[in-house]
């Protein structure tokens, strides 16, 4: 049974939805069907396509009530918009359907499982604080109905002294003997974050197990949104903690994300933290979610924005957040190495090419200009005698706007700038991140798709993400250094 506010919601982006022209989204970066998005969910492959739905909230490209969106692709790069999945309708979770995750049950059914939030509650007095909840709804990849036992974990299955008002974001798995395991994001009485441990026998009857990981003040507050996952041998748990303190060049985004790698033993429940870094150097990078590709890639995908950054652009606008590039992860020297799903490589045309140019000043080269493109650029010093100090490559240009990456090799320092991208409101605007440099040589790959730039730096050893919002028509590419530097790049236009 589709609930009136679910109908409502399904109305309203189908007569929107055309209200947005092609143009005027992302080409292949996955963007609300209509109003806001945050967070990936239930981000998964079912009956032969990859489904991502979304944090969601129709009516406004702002925050509101949580809905959950829903699209589905054959290839992660072009999408095809389903009827919102979710609505905010039941007595558990009439102030949002908050962040979680799917999988398929044995008999084919699509479980999402997410944090149900209220202020009212039948079962505790909340004194007006919210209370958060974990549900279930079932379905068949295009309509789900909310579990007639919800909420299947609530404060009871907390361990003692914790937030039942910071209790979300369920990220649910099978494990091979077929038994359920899911971690949740936590506030314990220390006020920070941590990730607690539940398990099941059939995946509606939880039961909590222990705390995985406890952040004891390290790593900002409340940690949001994990994700847990076997890779090359580790095991990776990625989380989004709020309120992060930057450490050197480390977590300067306030909410940031943070990757531990470390040994996981499932049946004991027993997480060994060995590494920890960023998961993302640039701006707007925020609550990854992966998937398990058929093909065995493990693929992340994050919200292309931040909580810190939202004022970029103006609640006037049609549409608000979008998902990143689909990204290959890895793991090489103890560092999750991401690089752009191959996929992507189907999708180049029009190769321009350039070996050995010499930049010293700024140089404009035939060819290489757009708003949707795949540029490998490499850098090195062009003459002994003339080192240059500075390096910058600008782009999505006109007179008026630019957003720019300059690279110092003294410091090893790489800079991502978009305070002049045509936005009229304060927000974080650079971001510097310490780069290895290989034999003094620096590799980027930088990828635009009309409203964003991710770099991918030295064959994926570290990502900057960046929303840009400029003009479409500010589409022209230069490249400077102060002194003499050597540059190779090859191009191609993403269609
Ligand atoms: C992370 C988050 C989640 C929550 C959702 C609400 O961005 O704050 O913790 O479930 O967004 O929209």
């Amino acid at each position: 049974m589709t609930s009136q506010t679910l109908r409502e919601a399904r109305k309203y982006e189908e007569v929107f939805e055309k209200t947005i022209k092609k143009g005027e989204r992302p080409e292949f970066h996955l963007s609300p069907r209509t109003g806001w998005m945050n967070d990936p969910n239930g981000f998964s492959w079912y009956k032969g396509q990859y489904h991502m739905f979304y944090q969601y909230y129709p009516y406004e490209s702002k925050w509101g009530p949580m809905h959950w969106g829903h699209a589905v692709s054959g290839d992660l790069l072009h999408w095809e918009y389903r009827p919102a999945a979710l609505a905010p309708d039941e007595f558990y979770d009439m102030e949002g359907c908050f962040s979680g995750s799917a999988i398929e049950l044995p008999d084919g059914r699509q479980m999402l499982m997410y944090t149900g939030v209220s202020k009212e509650h039948k079962h505790y007095s909340t004194q007006g604080e919210e209370l958060q909840t974990q549900c279930i709804a079932i379905g068949d990849g295009m309509d789900y109905e909310k579990y007639e036992h919800n909420p299947v974990l609530d404060a009871k299955d907390l361990p003692e002294g914790c937030s039942r008002a910071d209790f979300r974001d369920p990220k649910i798995w099978r494990k091979k003997d077929g038994t359920y395991c899911c971690i949740i994001g936590n506030r314990p009485a220390d006020g920070s974050g941590q990730i607690l441990l539940y398990t099941s026998e059939d995946g509606f009857q939880w039961e909590y197990k222990n705390i995985l990981v406890s952040n004891f003040n390290r790593f900002g507050k409340m940690w949001e949104c994990p994700d847990l996952f076997e890779l090359d041998g580790k095991w990776v748990l990625l989380t989004s903690p709020q309120d992060m303190l930057p450490e050197r060049f480390e977590y300067h985004n306030g909410n940031g994300t943070l990757c531990l790698i470390g040994d996981f033993d499932e049946d004991a429940g027993v997480f060994q933290e060995m590494h920890n870094q960023s998961v993302d150097y640039g701006i707007d990078f925020y609550a990854p979610q992966t998937v398990l590709t058929p093909d065995g890639r493990r693929v992340m995908i994050g919200w292309m924005q931040n909580w810190d950054s939202c004022g970029i652009r103006s609640h006037e606008e049609p549409w608000f957040g979008q998902m990143s590039l689909p990204r290959e992860l890895s793991i090489k020297n103890n560092r999750l190495y991401q690089k752009p799903l191959k996929e992507l490589d189907a999708m180049r045309c029009n190769k321009v090419e350039y070996t050995g140019v010499t930049v010293a000043e700024t140089v404009w080269l035939d060819g290489i200009k757009g708003r949707r493109m795949d540029m490998l650029l490499t850098i090195r010093q062009g003459d002994p005698q003339d080192l240059y100090q500075k390096f910058a490559v600008r782009f999505a240009q006109n007179e008026r706007y630019h957003t720019s990456l300059s690279f110092r090799p003294r410091e090893s320092i790489l800079k991502i700038d978009r305070k002049f991208s045509g936005s009229r409101r304060a927000s974080i605007h650079q971001r510097r991140s310490l780069v290895n440099t290989l034999d003094g040589e620096l590799k980027l790959r930088i990828i635009l798709d009309r409203f964003s730039v991710e770099v991918f730096v030295n064959d994926g050893e570290q990502v900057l993400s960046a929303t840009m919002y400029t003009d479409q028509d500010a589409d022209r590419v230069s490249f400077f250094a102060d002194g003499t530097a050597k540059i190779d790049v090859v191009k191609y236009d993403l269609a």
